[in-house]
């Protein structure tokens, strides 16, 4: 397909390099079209080498081909990003100063703006007028990402993420006019990674949870639209861009920070690996060998069930519209008493949760691993979703019935 990128004038402008390669490397033919105050975040050399064509914002350039009339009429799609506000401004207006501007107004496909600027300027009473009447001629105009902006500030404004963008743009050429991203405005909170229970200043008890499941639904929820809370605990992976990452070590810890952020959270994921107990007594000195003592014994006590809880909070009203979608995991290995299956719904029995992600563990199989096979089991008895492949892949498809849920499936609780 042939894609016309037109770049606005903002820092996130260097972000639109990524967002090209997803094009071209799909395969796509990519025409960029840079504003003047884009090239002086990236330079006009960048945009031809990663798109392989030439790139020019005058109207005075190859007037032979006629470029401020052909690129628009070609173009099977039209993406600007960062769309700023003095972008969103000229195309609202029909201004046609330059040649990214005369294709605006050349365009017979779709056009999908990915705006970004500071939060100010974003709520504007003027831009918002502008994006309403973008929208309202079809335009389709996302919605900027929540997050930390180019400043110390943070709010909305961030440009949603390349895949974000791209995944968007497809789904515009498919003629989803009205698509939106599945988890658009809601704010998702995801544990992540396994908790440590320390019995001295150098000695911990951990499990094998490396983090990835966890990192991967974070992703998977950022690109569908959501404003995320990754509550990290240990992990062997690094926290992705574009989430807010609250660290915790240990289950109690982990424990406090989910049910603060539970109180704003559109949904829930406890992905981490929590120990069920911990060491009674944690000594404040390392714990020495000495021949002349007996060996030490370490005695555990439980450590609170952080999933249910969340369940009896959301149940009880602590969730301000009761509409909150809580998501459990379980790791079963199966026993000579039940199969994989029969504990993984006495678990969602017992949880009370609305999904519950069931992994098969086995010596080899989840931890640490870069694929997954899951059951995902809903409480409102619907057939269990099988999903498999990369923890990407598997991502998705969790988040992906997650907005399901949300936006075709009654009130809970
Ligand atoms: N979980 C939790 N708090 C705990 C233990 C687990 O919130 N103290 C959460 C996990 O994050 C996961 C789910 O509960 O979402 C299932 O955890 P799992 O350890 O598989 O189940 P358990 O309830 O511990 O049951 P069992 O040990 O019998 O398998």
């Amino acid at each position: 397909m042939r894609i016309v990128l037109g770049v606005g004038g903002g820092i996130a402008a260097y972000k639109v390099a990524s967002l090209l390669r997803l094009f071209t490397e799909a395969g796509h033919h990519v025409t960029v079209i840079p504003t003047e105050a884009a090239t002086r975040f990236v330079g006009t050399a960048t945009w031809e080498a990663l798109s392989g064509n030439p790139v020019s914002n005058s109207v005075f350039d190859d007037v032979h081909q006629v470029n401020h009339v052909r690129l628009g009429h070609e173009a099977d799609l039209v993406v600007i990003a960062p769309a700023t506000a003095d972008l969103l401004a000229k195309a609202a207006t029909g201004q046609a100063g330059d040649l990214l501007t005369n294709t605006l107004l050349m365009a017979h496909g779709p056009v999908l703006f990915a705006p970004a600027m500071h939060t100010e300027m974003w709520q504007h009473a003027a831009t918002q007028a502008n994006v309403e009447t973008l929208r309202s001629r079809g335009a389709a105009v996302l919605e900027p990402a929540t997050g930390r902006l180019t400043g110390s500030d943070s709010g909305p404004g961030r440009l949603p993420e390349p895949e974000v963008i791209f995944d968007a743009a497809l789904a515009l050429v498919q003629g989803q006019s009205d698509y939106q991203l599945p988890l658009a405005g809601r704010t998702v909170t995801i544990s992540a990674g396994g908790t440590r229970e320390p019995l001295d200043p150098v000695r911990f008890l951990g499990n094998r949870s490396s983090g990835k499941q966890g990192v991967a639904l974070a992703v998977a929820a950022r690109n569908a639209g959501a404003t995320v809370r990754l509550l990290a605990a240990h992990m062997e992976v690094p926290p992705p861009a574009g989430v807010e990452v609250v660290p915790v070590e240990t289950a109690l810890q982990l424990r406090e920070a989910a049910l603060a952020a539970a109180a704003d959270s559109d949904v829930v994921i406890m992905s981490a690996a929590v120990a069920d107990f911990r060491p009674s007594e944690v000594s404040d000195t390392k714990i020495k060998k000495r021949d002349d003592s007996a060996d030490p014994v370490i005695t555990l006590v439980r450590n609170p069930d952080i999933l249910h809880e969340l369940v009896e909070l959301r149940n009880s009203g602590g969730h301000a519209e009761g509409q909150q979608l809580i998501v459990g995991f379980a790791a079963e290995t199966g026993d000579s008493h039940g199969d994989v299956l029969a504990y993984a719904e006495a678990k969602l029995e017992r949880k009370g949760c609305d999904l519950l992600v069931v992994n098969h563990v086995g010596a080899d199989k989840v931890f640490g691993q870069d694929t997954n096979s899951v059951v995902i089991l809903a409480r409102s008895g619907s057939e269990p979703q099988e999903a498999a492949g990369t923890k990407t892949e598997v991502s998705a498809a969790i988040i992906s019935r997650i907005g399901f849920e949300l936006n075709h499936v009654s009130p809970r609780a």
